[in-house]
């Protein structure tokens, strides 16, 4: 038996340090995204907005429902959206924020388990990693490039076919 490590790099800016440019807009974009969100469960607001190769800014907000599992987060509303509207376009970057009714975040917003995987599928779909932007209402921002530092050993399409080896 062997005791192996996965390590993984992100970004972080201070409180006070000013994203740079097209960064800093797409987090102001998320910001937007913000107002279109439904979440009267869980007073909870995500707002997501994705720059795609074409130049276009897709924005997506969390959309809940009374049957809880029939909503979807804000990420694979803006994913779900930029792959059926723009086929083509590769996602260069996705920018995420999150702002309670109760509470300011002061964490950066992470997209879930489930926003990863589709973050992994576009990527391997596209065959370029995605730089992801999680900012809360304050606080650190944090930036990974490419979704291997938030879903290390992911499951993907080749798992579905015998292995080689
Ligand atoms: N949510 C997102 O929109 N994105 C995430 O990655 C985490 C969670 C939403 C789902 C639900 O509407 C609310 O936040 C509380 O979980």
């Amino acid at each position: 038996m062997q005791v192996k490590k996965i390590n993984i790099s992100y970004e972080e800016y201070g409180e006070d340090e000013k994203l740079l440019s097209p960064d800093m807009d797409l987090i102001e974009e998320a910001v937007v995204a913000l107002s279109g969100s439904y979440a009267p469960y869980s007073e909870f607001h995500v707002g997501a907005a994705l720059l795609l190769s074409n130049g276009k800014i897709v924005r997506g907000s969390n959309q809940e429902n009374a049957a809880y599992p029939s909503g979807l987060c804000a990420e694979r509303v803006a994913l779900f959206y930029a792959s059926s509207q723009y086929p083509n376009e590769t996602v260069v970057s996705l920018a995420i924020t999150g702002k309670s009714d109760h509470f300011t975040t002061t964490d950066p917003i992470t997209p879930c388990g489930s926003c990863r995987q589709v973050i992994a599928e576009t990527e391997k779909k596209q065959g370029s990693e995605i730089r992801v932007i999680m900012k809360g209402e304050k606080g650190v921002a944090r930036i990974v490039e490419g979704i291997d530092s938030l879903l290390p050993m992911v499951f993907h399409e080749e798992k579905l076919k015998k292995s080689k080896k």
